[in-house]
């Protein structure tokens, strides 16, 4: 449901953390290797995460000692956030990521978990690409985690996907492929009652991005599809994408 912290109000900051705990999000299994990549891209430099939510990627690499700054819209996901030990070395600016500026310049800026899908416009996604590259120095790098649009899997004619069916969450996809849009309904039993939850997303295909990069002064170096840079083929269900700002 929107309010003003966006989609990530005080209803589902509240539950983020058991939620992906449950998925296994959480796992060092999972967080390690993108703590791994990313404290490698930042070398001494800072690193700038977009919708850094309730810092399940940014405490651990603050951890490693990499200088970490976030921005997010959701004044209560950053809460979440502050409450945790460790926090007090994050500093996070509320504001959107496709345009609020942070001070400093950062070896490496991120966004992942398919968060650059909430920007809902071309235009919005654009506008990050460029909010981002204002912030890298020359050679620092951009990385965006994303599923790869599941179009192959629409019967012709269809425009709804189950993409998750268990006891107590039914996920379903809604593509409106005329306009390159996707709504995202969960339906979760929670204390025996079904609660409904729909969030839209604009999905965007890889070279789509790769000319994003392109009008934001960016070139791709990698592109795998996981973070311990699996290679990516015509089957890879999602991306790990590496863009450098162009030195000038
Ligand atoms: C799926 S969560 C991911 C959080 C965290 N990066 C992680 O991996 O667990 C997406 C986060 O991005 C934030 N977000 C979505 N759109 C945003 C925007 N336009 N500007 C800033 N934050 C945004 C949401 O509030 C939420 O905290």
């Amino acid at each position: 449901m929107l309010d003003e912290d966006g989609y990530f109000g005080e209803r589902v900051a509240a539950r983020y953390d058991e939620s992906s705990e449950h998925s296994g999000i959480l796992d060092p299994a999972v967080v390690d290797p993108v703590v791994d990549l990313l404290a490698e891209l930042a070398g001494s430099g800072r690193a700038l995460e977009l919708g850094i939510g309730t810092g399940r990627i940014a405490l651990p690499l603050a951890q490693r000692g990499v200088p970490v700054h976030g921005i997010e819209l959701s004044k209560a996901m950053a809460a979440r956030l502050r409450a945790k030990p460790g926090a007090e070395a994050i500093g996070v600016t509320i504001g959107d990521f496709a345009s609020t500026t942070v001070a400093g310049t950062f070896s490496v800026a991120y966004l992942v978990f398919n968060t650059i899908m909430n920007l809902t416009t071309q235009a919005a996604q654009v506008a990050c690409f460029r909010n981002v590259a204002a912030h890298l120095e020359p050679g620092g790098c951009f990385v965006i985690e994303v599923g790869v649009p599941s179009l192959q899997r629409l019967p012709p004619g269809e425009t709804m996907r189950a993409f998750h069916i268990s006891e107590t969450h039914w996920g379903i996809d809604e593509f409106d492929v005329a306009n390159q849009g996707l709504i995202s309904h969960h339906l979760v039993i929670v204390d025996g009652t079904a609660e409904r939850n729909s969030v839209p997303f604009r999905y965007v295909w890889p070279a789509e991005l790769d000319l994003m990069a392109q009008l934001a002064g960016m070139t791709l170096r990698e592109r795998w599809s996981g973070w311990k840079r699996e290679r990516f083929t015509s089957d890879s269900r999602q991306h790990v994408s590496v863009w450098e700002k162009q030195a000038v």
